[in-house]
């Protein structure tokens, strides 16, 4: 086991879900210190339980990341209590379709907009003012292999994935020659449990794992990635 991020603060956003478990998982597995927001209390309690040794080192904060205000507030409870922030993954996201634009309600357009694009924009803009500081720091933002295919029935989960990259690379532009790095990952469909009650006769063995994006996602994170900003990183594996 490498300890890369040893000494570091990482702020996982959604970091009870099928992906962001196991990035929060293997952020603690390099001695990280790993704050993760989440909703639900037993989502919290079931990553807490896979943390073996490593419990200490896992905080939880029940916050909607879609409220700046109380992004704000976070932000200010993890300098308060460790003095840094060093890596922000967004893992926060939702997904629609199955839908023809034309037939979508209102809510689901204001629901893909608001989980997977201002919940981006609200924990950048209260992180980066803190990286700026330290001169360092690494933001990344997961979005999706749709923000490229746009594929019929997604409009809106399509157009709210390729807004987030667009935003995360104008961020980049902002950011360069600071020390503070953005990049964004583009999965397809990930092996998660959900993915699986949903379509139960799919070949679960070429969706890749959530484990192996994780791993993107932390040598992204890493010093060893010093060259990477700006970048929309595909992992669809063989899919
Ligand atoms: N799964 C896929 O096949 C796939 C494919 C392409 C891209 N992606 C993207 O990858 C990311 C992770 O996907 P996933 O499958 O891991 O999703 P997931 O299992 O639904 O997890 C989402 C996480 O975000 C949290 N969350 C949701 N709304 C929130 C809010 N308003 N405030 C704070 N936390 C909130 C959830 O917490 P609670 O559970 O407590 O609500 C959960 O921890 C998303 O951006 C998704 O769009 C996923």
């Amino acid at each position: 086991m490498s300890n890369r991020f040893e000494g570091k603060a990482v702020l996982v956003a959604g970091g009870t879900g099928g992906l962001g478990r196991a990035v929060s998982l293997a952020f603690l597995n390099e001695s990280a210190k790993v704050i993760v927001t989440y909703r639900d209390q037993d989502e919290f309690t079931a990553l807490k339980t896979l943390t073996g040794g490593r419990a200490s080192s896992l905080i939880g904060h029940q916050v909607d990341v879609t409220d700046g205000n109380a992004v704000d507030q976070l932000v200010k409870e993890i300098l308060d209590r460790g003095g840094r922030l060093d890596v922000m993954v967004n893992a926060v996201g939702a997904y629609a379709g199955g839908t023809p634009l034309w037939q979508m309600e209102w809510k689901v357009f204001d629901q893909m907009l608001a989980l997977n694009l201002r919940s981006g924009f609200a924990l950048s803009r209260a992180v980066v003012p803190v990286m700026l500081k330290q001169a360092s720091g690494a933001i990344v933002s997961i979005s999706s292999r749709s923000a490229f295919d746009h594929a019929a029935g997604a409009a809106a989960y399509a157009a709210s994935k390729a807004a987030s990259v667009a935003m995360f690379d104008s961020l980049a532009a902002d950011l360069k020659g600071t020390g503070v790095r953005v990049n964004s990952v583009l999965p397809s469909i990930i092996d998660t449990p959900a993915n699986r009650r949903a379509m139960p006769t799919a070949d679960f063995s070429k969706w890749p794992k959530p484990e192996d994006i994780a791993s993107v996602i932390l040598f992204l994170s890493s010093d060893e990635a010093k060259l990477i900003h700006g970048a929309s990183v595909p992992v669809y594996g063989a899919s």
